[in-house]
């Protein structure tokens, strides 16, 4: 990163507005709320990248809710996931007494959400929902389907509202498209 200049010149275009954003958010609330239908939920969000997402939807639903976060990385050898999530920072809750619904800010080769799901399950949660920001199904590896995302996007890189490059850039207020050639 050499300039202020350098650095803006990557962010290509807005793909999602914030207002855009704002407007599928309280749809999304809404779905949590009919979905739940007044009993208390545990709203879960995987950081880093979901961060900003679940502050915003934690506050558009109207159902008794608890925040709760965990960091998940998962490993592979090549392309092969192998099966190990490795959290780096678990859940405080015993999800056992709790209606999850995990909030992840994109689905993209679907390996991460695959295997949080598949540890959380294993823990019996009450019920388990996927809520996510974006999804890029056309870059699946592994067959996952979140219940419910807000945007579908086409194969882009994208940045902003809680998505990094370099770990920058997660503070934009939109969804932009990141310029690999700037
Ligand atoms: P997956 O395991 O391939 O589905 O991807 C999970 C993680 O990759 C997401 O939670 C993001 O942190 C990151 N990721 C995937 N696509 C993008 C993108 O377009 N921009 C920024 N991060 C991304
Ligand atoms: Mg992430």
């Amino acid at each position: 990163m050499n300039s202020i200049q350098d650095f803006n010149s990557k962010i290509k275009r807005v793909v999602i507005s914030k207002e855009e954003i704002a407007e599928a958010i309280q749809k999304a609330g809404k779905e949590i709320d009919r979905i739940y239908d007044g009993r208390p939920i545990l709203l879960v969000s995987i950081l880093k990248g979901a961060f900003v997402f679940m502050a915003d939807l934690c506050r558009a639903v109207s159902v008794p809710c608890e925040i709760g976060f965990m960091c998940a990385k998962s490993y592979y050898s090549g392309t092969v996931s192998s099966g190990v999530v490795q959290i780096t920072m678990d859940l405080e809750q015993d999800v056992s007494q709790y209606h999850v619904v995990i909030v992840e800010d994109i689905v993209d080769t679907g390996r991460t959400l695959n295997d949080v799901v598949e540890l959380l399950k294993g823990r019996n949660p009450l019920s388990l929902h996927v809520f996510t920001l974006l999804d890029k199904p056309s870059r699946r590896v592994v067959d996952f389907k979140a219940d419910y995302s807000l945007f579908t996007i086409p194969d882009l890189f994208v940045i902003g509202y809680g998505l990094d490059c370099g770990e920058y850039y997660r503070n934009l207020p939109y969804i932009a498209e990141y310029d690999n050639q700037a």
